[in-house]
């Protein structure tokens, strides 16, 4: 018998069967059983064969990957190898990007030559401007950003040839680069503000910058503190291996939709207040929290079920302090210095002190996760909350489109198509209208 491979005995049936086990690049990187192995394992002949129940896909390795490595354990997040605390310190989010994409940190002509295709593509079509005019005055930006980006492969129905390498990589310099021009013009349109084209002699974050806040003068100039935190901001947002946004881009993406499609979908799953919507849920909650005082009151109700959750704590993978909230914390001091402080940071801090020395938390492992204080510091930078979680859109598309092509390129990859327990009626007649009581 061989030492890799689980045995199970059936109970109902006595037979045992064994199931080969497949790891990850090294066994403390994942181990897993095929699932679709469970499916020999029958009580009788006409038995459908055993399933895996994981609503959630709590304990489900959707698929192989080489990108991202979490472990929420121990706190470390990692992108093709690189902890992130080295990333958010030495990279910028361009080549951050290019790294999540291509596997390696490029050399300076791969890089100069990154550059320049990103920035080339920066533009959108006029005929976007018309579509977002279309939008009623208070649209959620958000909302704006899953319709314009949808909307965009109709303007490159060559998009759809997602085999074609050449055509497929012209889709990913387009979508990085059209990400922040259509993430301002939403923004500016939902304040009533003049597009502003982009300025393609700024860098990626001080150009998104100019789009958001140009008004009358001839060239924006970015804070270079203000345009570092929020590349750093992109950089700790650009990945995180399976999770819901993710996870609906390769399920769309696995029907082999154009990617401008299929990023919609991810947008839309990004959207969620338990996803990218959770940093303004965290806001919300610092708000009516409102001062120091009230806060041992707040973190009471919260335990007794009144207040709803800790905003901004816990997270699905994380049992340990999230390393992306450990860096954000630090840029908050930096952004501070040209701002001005937040006065909710005490506020968010007090709570974090009472909320990590009381039992309720330390049991659950419930610590907090990168949503905590990036709202904080997203205000202090002069964001609108409904901003927020365009804010995360725009630096994950990188990260979606990596996992992406990963799953394009995987000969295991097949439609996503999940199966269920069926827990409704058994087969019943029809009854007629004038029959039924
Ligand atoms: C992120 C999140 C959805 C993960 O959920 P999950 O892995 O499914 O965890 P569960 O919902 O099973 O929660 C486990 C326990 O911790 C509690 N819990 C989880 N997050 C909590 C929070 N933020 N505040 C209070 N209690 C929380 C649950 O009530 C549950 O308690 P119980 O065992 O007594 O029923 C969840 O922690 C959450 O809703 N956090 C707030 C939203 C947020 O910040 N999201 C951003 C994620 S980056």
């Amino acid at each position: 018998m061989a030492n890799d491979s689980l045995t199970i005995t059936d109970n109902r049936t006595g037979k045992s069967y064994e199931l080969p086990i497949r790891y990850g690049t090294y066994p403390k990187y994942g181990a897993a059983i095929d699932a679709s192995q469970l499916r020999q394992i029958k009580a009788s002949d006409d038995d459908f064969g055993l399933l895996a129940y994981d609503p959630g896909f709590t304990n489900t390795a959707s698929c192989k990957s080489g990108i991202t490595f979490v472990d929420g354990e121990r706190g470390i997040l990692r992108y093709r190898g690189y902890p992130i605390e080295q990333l958010a310190e030495k990279s910028s989010y361009l080549e951050t990007a290019y790294l999540l994409l291509y596997g390696e940190l490029p050399d300076a002509g791969q890089m100069e030559e990154w550059v320049r295709n990103i920035t080339h593509h920066t533009i959108v079509h006029e005929n976007i401007k018309k579509f977002i005019d279309g939008f009623h005055y208070d649209a959620h930006p958000m909302g704006l950003l899953v319709g314009t980006v949808g909307a965009l492969s109709t303007f490159y129905p060559s998009a759809k040839e997602i085999h074609d390498d050449a055509r497929r990589e012209k889709q990913i310099w387009r979508l990085i680069a059209k990400m922040p021009t259509l993430a301002a013009f939403s923004y500016r349109h939902s304040r009533g503000m003049p597009y502003v084209y982009p300025d393609n002699d700024l860098s990626y974050t001080g150009n998104f910058l100019s789009m958001l806040r140009r008004t009358t003068e001839l060239r924006y100039e970015p804070d270079p503190v203000l345009e570092r935190a929020l590349d750093v901001l992109f950089i700790l947002h650009a990945d995180h291996e399976q999770n819901c946004s993710t996870s609906a881009m390769r399920v769309v993406g696995s029907s082999h939709p154009d990617p401008y499609s299929a990023i919609a979908a991810a947008t839309a799953a990004l959207y969620g207040p338990l996803h990218g919507g959770a940093n303004e849920a965290v806001l919300r909650m610092l708000n009516q929290i409102g001062s120091l005082q009230n806060v041992p009151a707040f973190v009471k109700s919260v335990k007794a079920g009144e207040a709803g959750r800790l905003m901004g704590f816990g997270h699905r993978v994380y049992k340990n302090y999230d390393p992306r909230a450990k860096v954000i914390k630090g840029l908050a001091d930096q952004v501070f210095e040209v701002t001005g402080v937040n006065p909710l940071l005490e506020v968010a801090i007090e709570l974090e002190r009472i909320a990590l020395e009381d039992d309720y938390f330390i049991e659950r492992k419930l610590y907090p996760n990168v949503d905590f204080y990036s709202g904080i510091i997203y205000q202090a930078l002069g964001f609108p909350v409904a901003m927020f979680p365009v804010l995360f859109a725009v630096p994950r598309t990188a990260g979606w489109l990596a996992q992406w092509m990963e799953m394009l390129s995987d000969s295991d990859t097949r439609i996503a198509r999940p199966r269920q327990i069926f827990t409704g009626s058994d087969e019943r007649e029809y009854v007629p209208l004038k029959k039924r009581r």
